[in-house]
Order: C-alpha cells, then structure tokens, then sequence
C-alpha cells in the first residue's frame, strides 16, 4: 500500500493544512501502519500552494524503521530540494496525453520523458529510489480515451530509464475493470512484470475497488491510496478523491490479505484530518466506522435523568 493523502490528497485541498499538522499527520499513518509515505512535491509554489512547505515538511517529518519516505519532483530542482531533505526516495510523473502534459507540466510528453529521464539518472546516481507515476492512463480529460500502444511505449520508457515501479493512474476516475484487465494483459505481453506496477486508483465514479480487485486478480500487489479519501489532480477537472486507504484495508483484510494497517488507528487519523479541513471525507468505511463509534458512545453515555 502506498499512501498518497499528504500529496495527492492535499495538493487538491482548497485550506492549506499547517506544516507542523502535515509532519504529524505523516507521524500518525506511520503509527497506523503504513509503510510507504508520499509526502509532498517539491513543485512550483505557484502551481501548488498547498504543498509550498515541501522542504520544511520533508526534512522534520520523523524517520522511522520500515517507513520510506517519497515525494513528487518534477525537474532537477525539485531534486536538489528532495536530497537536501534527506529523502531516500522519489517519484517523477508524466501523462499518457499530451493536451494533460501541457496542463500538468506545461511540457509535451518528449519534452516530459528528457527531463524524467535527466531526473531519474540523477537520483539513481544520488543512490534514490525511484518511483514514476503515468497519469490518465484510463482516459483523458481533455482528449477522452488514450490509446493502449502509447500507455504501453510509456511504460517502457518509464522502466528503461530505472524506476523501479510505474504507478498507472486513473487521474480522473473513469478507469474500470476491463480496462485493468486488457492495460495489464498487454503490458505483460510487451515484457512488464506484475512486480513494475502499481494501481493509482481515484474513485470519481465508484469503480477504484473493483479496479484495484482486477488488479489483484492479474497480480498487481502495490496500490495508492488516500487516508480518508482525500484528493484529486488540480490539473484535471473533475478528478475526486483517490481510492480511500481505509475502504482498501478494509477490503484486503476481509478477502484474508496482511496489510499491517491498523483500521481503528487510522480511522481516527482521518476523523482529525475531517475536523482540520471542516469537510466530511468520502471514505465509506470511514464513515460507517466513525457512525459506529458514535452510536457506541451515545449508549455508554448514562442520560441526564439517570
Ligand atoms: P514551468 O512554468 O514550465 O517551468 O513549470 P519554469 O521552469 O519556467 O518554472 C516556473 C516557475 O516555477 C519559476 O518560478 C520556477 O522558479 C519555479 P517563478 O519565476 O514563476 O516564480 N519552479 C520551481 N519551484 C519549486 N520547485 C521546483 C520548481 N521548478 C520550477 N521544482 C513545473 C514547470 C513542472 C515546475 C510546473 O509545471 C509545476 O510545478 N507543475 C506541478 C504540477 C503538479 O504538481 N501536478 C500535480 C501532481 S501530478 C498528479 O497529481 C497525478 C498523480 O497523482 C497520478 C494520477 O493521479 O494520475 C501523480
Ligand atoms: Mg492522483
């Protein structure tokens, strides 16, 4: 499981969430159990305010055994600001589309692939590990449907360059099992292994679980989520939250998975990040167990008559 809440959830957030409340929140998933933290990005401020913090947020966040640590960077300097955080790992991005490269990153896709390229031999020599994402992968929202040769061109350039997985990414939640299946299928045809993928689920439409159980089911084994359910692409209109952390352990933990989350844990980090941001999150685990323990408490409550 790879959490992405502090980045993807957060950059799509209209309130900036404090700096030290991020470095507590990234302190508190740790506590639930995840293992694979997102942090932030180390992009332009003006593109991205919510996460203007990055180096102060990658820097004091407290390291821990087992926890890694990653953040977005989108060009050398955004490197240099990873490493000069103490990161030890990163994640580079680019589209499937070239109408979302330019809104993205202001960059067509060649263009896009140059700088991955530059950023990702940089950080491996830097001893990094590297993570690429490829967004609208299931479908564009500018262009519409993406055609599975250039998903597949650009999940090889993504591995020939060195990171060692490429995260597909329903950017705008349109993706749906189908999908998963013939994208996956195709993929192995051309010589990708399950272990170089990951499933970036956004649950615009409701299909993120079923997506993510196809996935399963072709051996995928490493899939993004969001604590709460938090986020979105500012980039891309329309785009809601990721796939919920809460709604995947559920699920995995029910069908005999080890996720090493700890659901009660992180049901009431959620519960926190809701009283910051003043707004219901849209997890539906999260709600039912937060109802539970609202109805559990009512009854320990002795009335006021006694
Ligand atoms: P640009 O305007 O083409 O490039 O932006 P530039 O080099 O001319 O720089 C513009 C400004 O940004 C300059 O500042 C630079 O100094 C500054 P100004 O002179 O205007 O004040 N700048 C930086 N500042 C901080 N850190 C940096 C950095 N680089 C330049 N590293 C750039 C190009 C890529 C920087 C810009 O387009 C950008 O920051 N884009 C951010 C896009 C983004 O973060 N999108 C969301 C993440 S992707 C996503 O959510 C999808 C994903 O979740 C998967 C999925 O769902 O599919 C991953
Ligand atoms: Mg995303």
């Amino acid at each position: 499981m790879y959490e992405v809440g502090l980045r993807d959830g957060l950059q799509n957030e209209a309130a900036f969430v404090p700096t030290q409340d991020k470095i507590d929140f990234a302190e508190a998933l740790g506590d639930a159990g995840l293992r694979h933290i997102e942090l932030t990005s180390f992009v332009s401020p003006r593109w991205i305010p919510q996460l203007a913090d990055h180096s102060q947020v990658a820097k004091d966040a407290k390291r821990r055994d087992g926890v890694t640590y990653s953040a977005l960077v989108p060009n050398l300097r955004g490197l240099e600001g990873a490493l000069a955080a103490g990161l030890e790992e990163v994640a580079v991005f680019m589209s499937a589309s070239e109408s979302h490269s330019k809104k993205n990153i202001n960059k067509p896709i060649r263009d896009a692939l140059a700088v991955l390229r530059e950023v990702t031999t940089a950080a491996l020599s830097e001893g990094l590990r590297v993570r690429g994402y490829l967004s609208v992968v299931f479908g564009c929202p500018y262009e519409g449907e993406v055609g599975i040769a250039q998903v597949r061109d650009l999940v090889h350039a993504l591995v020939d360059m060195g990171v060692y997985e490429v995260s597909l990414g329903d950017t705008i939640g349109v993706g749906h099992p189908g999908q998963v299946e013939t994208i996956s299928n195709e993929l192995y045809r051309s010589g990708i292994k399950a272990e170089a993928l990951a499933l970036h689920m956004h649950d615009t439409r409701g299909t993120a679980l079923a997506n993510v159980l196809t996935g399963l089911r072709a051996g995928i084994r490493t899939f993004d989520s969001a604590f709460g359910g938090l986020g979105g692409c500012p980039y891309a209109p329309g785009a809601a939250g990721n796939l919920a952390t809460e709604d995947l352990v559920f699920m995995l933990e029910a069908m005999g998975h080890t996720t090493g989350v700890d659901l009660a844990r992180l049901v009431s980090v959620s519960a926190r990040m809701q009283d910051l941001i003043g707004r219901s999150l849209p997890s539906k685990v999260l709600q039912a167990e937060l109802a539970q323990r609202a109805k559990a408490e009512q009854t320990q409550t002795p009335s006021r008559t006694g």
